[in-house]
């Protein structure tokens, strides 16, 4: 006897292999592709994460001022801010079952807390010296600041575009908070680049193979690469939305 439950999951055709559970799959290839980009972005996120981890508690508890700021702002920026960007992404695997409405808790409770640590790692760093934002390094970290506060005000009037249409139109809140969000996000992986740069970062993840000044830096790089790479993967659907609500908003 059939069974009712699966009744719908009936198979419509078997020689043209065109059943009902993979309607809508046109696009396999270009799904697989970006569930795969999607894995290479978590386990690149894990890695950098992870060794920035390792070096800031390479002295244990408590912390030193610049290993904290190490902690905050990486764990801010590159882990829950990431998190929080790829939370609205369709293919992202965690969050790829959840309801729209639940994946925009999902970014918001990230984007808010990895905000706040990041500011705050960056703000503690600041008071800690005399001069300031006189290096690359400090100077995109201010602009990641600065694009973070921005996008984060922004990201509310987003959240209630529906209760605020009268006022804003929708996509004046949304493709912003899009373009914001991005230029914060890329301005903190040019600021952790330089961070990597600093020769007590390149010594400490070298220290094993170094010999006078011939010292190996090459995992140093290879931090940069990889934090490039899963930055340039996690930016490409913000973008992609922004472009297309762009288009929609001209015609
Ligand atoms: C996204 C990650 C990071 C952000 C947003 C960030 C942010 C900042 C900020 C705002 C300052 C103070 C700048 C000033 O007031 O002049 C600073 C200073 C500093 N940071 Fe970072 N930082 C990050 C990661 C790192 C990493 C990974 C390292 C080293 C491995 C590092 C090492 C330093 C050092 C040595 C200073 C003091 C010298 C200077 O101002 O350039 N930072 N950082």
């Amino acid at each position: 006897m059939a069974n009712p439950e699966i009744g719908n999951s009936i198979p419509t055709s078997i020689n043209g292999s065109k059943f009902k559970e993979d309607e809508g799959k046109e696009n396999y290839s270009l799904q697989i592709f970006q569930s795969t980009l999607n894995l290479l972005a978590h386990i690149l996120i894990g890695i950098v994460v992870g060794i920035c981890m390792l070096f800031g508690f390479r002295y244990g508890v408590p912390l030193r001022m610049t290993n904290l700021h190490i902690v905050l702002c990486v764990i801010g920026y590159q882990l829950m801010m990431a998190e929080g960007i790829l939370a609205l992404c369709p293919y992202n695997s965690w969050t790829a079952g959840l309801k729209l409405a639940d994946k925009k808790r999902t970014h918001t409770i990230l984007q808010i807390m990895g905000s706040v640590l990041a500011i705050a790692g960056s703000i503690l760093k600041s008071l800690d010296k005399t001069t300031n934002f006189n290096t690359l390094h400090g100077q995109y970290a201010l602009v990641a600041m600065v694009f973070t506060i921005v996008s984060l005000v922004n990201g509310v009037t987003s959240l209630y575009a529906y209760e605020l249409r009268k006022y804003i139109p929708g996509n004046f809140s949304k493709i912003p908070h899009s373009i914001f969000g991005v230029v914060a996000f890329v301005t903190s992986l040019v600021s952790l680049c330089y961070g990597f740069n600093y020769s007590f970062f390149k010594t400490w993840t070298g220290v094993e193979r170094s010999s006078g000044d011939n010292q190996h830096h090459g995992f140093a790089y290879a931090m940069m690469a990889m934090s490039a790479a899963f930055t340039f993967i996690i930016i490409v659907n913000p973008m992609v939305t922004a472009f297309n609500k762009t288009v929609r908003v001209k015609k």
